[in-house]
């Protein structure tokens, strides 16, 4: 249930446990229809997040990925592609649900659990490859997240997150996600879960939600003590996105796609 939230004097961690219980919900509401918008090219967006994804891993041996806020599991799909043992991790259960649909829950080493990005479920050192698609916006502690995906990596294991400006403030961006969220009521895969009476009482305790770039995020990444942090525009998939995605879903989510990325190395 949605309830007013902003009590004076709230510890941080209190306001965070209940923005999490609205996300949680929004998520579950939100489920059946973020599974369902892929504008009818899914086959070729797992191809481009596989190219990805091999360009960003190329030079480790990697084995056993965890998927922090699988959603409908798109990514752990193509790291299973990969060969790898992957571990699809979310909040939200109905979530759960349509990446065990998706996966058509007979594939051999990919399993679903559910579990809080910011609280991992998992002992030390026992994945190689945490990887993360448009999460790091919506979580009220993202350090915490970064300090728990740097425990459960083994020493020279990778993180790779992927984000965007989804809520940029800047007035031009404002508009352009303005225009698009009103034309998007006349599209097929519009949003049918009221997203601002989720979200909007609660964005302020979110601080990366209204990032304009991958600064803030770079940072995370740095204080979370990973070496080799680097970030990349990601050139390739914003193609794809460009082309593909239809008008009004282009200016609804007005954002570019980056990677963050970062090395556990031996000394943390
Ligand atoms: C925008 S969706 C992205 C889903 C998927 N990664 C993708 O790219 O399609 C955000 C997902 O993060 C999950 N989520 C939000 N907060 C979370 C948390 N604290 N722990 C785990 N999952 C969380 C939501 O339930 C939702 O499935």
């Amino acid at each position: 249930m949605l309830t007013g939230q902003k009590g004076v004097g709230c510890q941080n961690h209190g306001l965070g446990q209940h923005s999490k219980e609205i996300i949680a919900e929004y998520w579950d509401k939100r489920s059946e229809s973020y599974a369902g918008s892929t504008d009818g090219h899914k086959d070729e967006e797992l191809e481009v997040w596989k190219r990805c994804l091999e360009t960003f891993t190329a030079d480790l041996s990697l084995h056993k990925a965890l998927d922090v806020g699988t959603g409908p599991g798109f990514l752990s799909v193509v790291l299973n592609d990969m060969g790898m043992d992957v571990t699809g991790l979310d909040m939200s259960r109905c979530m759960l649900n349509q990446a065990k649909k998706a996966s058509c829950n007979q594939r051999a080493n990919l399993t679903f659990c559910q579990g809080d990005a910011e609280a991992l479920p998992f002992q030390s050192s026992s994945f190689d490859l945490v990887v993360s698609r448009h999460l790091l916006w919506t979580l009220p502690n993202p350090e915490m997240a970064l300090t728990e995906w740097v425990r459960i990596l083994q020493p020279g294991g990778r993180i790779l997150a992927f984000d965007g400006n989804h809520f940029d403030p800047a007035a031009s961006k404002r508009l352009v996600r303005w225009i698009g969220v009103h034309l998007s009521r006349f599209s097929h895969d519009r949003n049918p879960v009221p997203f601002r009476k989720f979200y909007k009482p609660i964005e302020e305790y979110l601080p990366l939600y209204a990032a304009s770039g991958p600064d803030q995020y770079l940072a995370i990444f740095e204080a979370a003590g990973l070496s080799e942090v680097t970030m990349d525009r990601l050139n390739d998939v914003n193609r794809f996105y460009k082309e593909n995605k239809n008008t009004i879903s282009r200016l609804a989510n007005a954002d570019m796609v980056f990677l963050v990325k970062g090395e556990k190395s031996d000394r943390i």
